[in-house]
């Protein structure tokens, strides 16, 4: 699917235009699914440990009092800066370091870490396999991948659609992946694929979009598309109230733990 080149560029604006709000966001901060990461990856007092496009740090935050050291990186500073007040100054834990880095480039050596995680962001990256294979380079041999991102369906209209409603609300969402696709690209970058379940997530429509600055002719469009949905697409999306002010919808994620061979 096209991206345009300048993508990364419009992620960065995007995320210092909205930093503080992801910091706050209920959705990122207090989502059981971090507990699930967390189980999932089963981490050890020892392990020195990566987590890629942190945003406002909550998924390191988590990590941090079950390893030895979290290296929180993300491509805009204007979130690094957010997530180090966040985890440092409010939280004062002690063995996270803040680090500006691209997925898809890590400015890290290879074999270097036993544990990467990356939360609610490769939809943003414009090739999500370049990413895998860095995670694959500077993981030890043996090292877990702990990946979480929004998931598609199989069916492939009901996909371009449900991703469609993503990127109108946030011209960075670059795309999504089924299930299939992701568990098939972490093979191809060497993972063995141990675990990947789905979660879902119920947002409120309207604070949902308004985090991303929607004007209200998009908010308009959103709720447009939502009705046209084919059939598949609004069973994944599953709207509740819609088109009222308590209106709410979901979207689901996909975690999986991957062991690099
Ligand atoms: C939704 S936030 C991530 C949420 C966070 N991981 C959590 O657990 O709450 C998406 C983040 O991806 C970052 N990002 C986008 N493109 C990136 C890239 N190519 N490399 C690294 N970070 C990127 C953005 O700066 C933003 O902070």
């Amino acid at each position: 699917m096209p991206h345009p080149p300048d993508s990364k560029a419009l992620s960065q604006a995007r995320y210092t235009r909205f930093a503080e709000g992801y910091v706050t966001s209920e959705t990122h901060a207090k989502g059981s699914d971090l507990d699930r990461l967390l189980a999932i990856a089963g981490p050890q007092p020892h392990w020195q440990a990566l987590d890629i496009a942190t945003g406002g740090g909550h998924t390191a935050l988590k990590f941090a009092p079950h390893v030895a050291h979290v290296l929180a990186s993300d491509l805009t500073p204007r979130m690094l800066d957010q997530a180090r007040q966040f985890i440092s100054e409010r939280n004062g834990v002690t063995n996270v370091s803040f680090e500006e880095a691209d997925a898809e480039n890590l400015p890290f050596g290879d074999d270097r870490f036993d544990l990467v995680t990356c939360r609610i962001a490769p939809h943003h990256f414009p090739d999500a396999q370049q990413f895998l294979r860095e995670c694959a380079r500077v993981l030890k041999g043996g090292g877990l991948l702990v990946l979480q991102d929004q998931v598609l369906p199989a069916d492939e209209e009901a996909a371009r659609c449900v991703d469609a409603f993503e990127r109108l609300r946030d011209p960075s969402h670059n795309r999504a992946f089924n299930a299939r696709e992701w568990e098939g690209m972490c093979q191809a970058a060497g993972f063995a694929v141990e675990h990947s379940e789905q979660y879902v997530k119920r947002h409120d429509f309207l604070p949902w979009a308004r985090r991303q600055g929607v004007d209200d002719a998009t908010i308009e469009r959103l709720i447009q598309m939502m009705r046209e949905a084919p059939a598949i697409a609004r069973e994944w999306m599953d709207p509740r109230d819609w088109a009222t002010d308590a209106a709410t919808f979901v979207n689901r994620h996909i975690l999986i733990r991957g062991r690099l061979g």
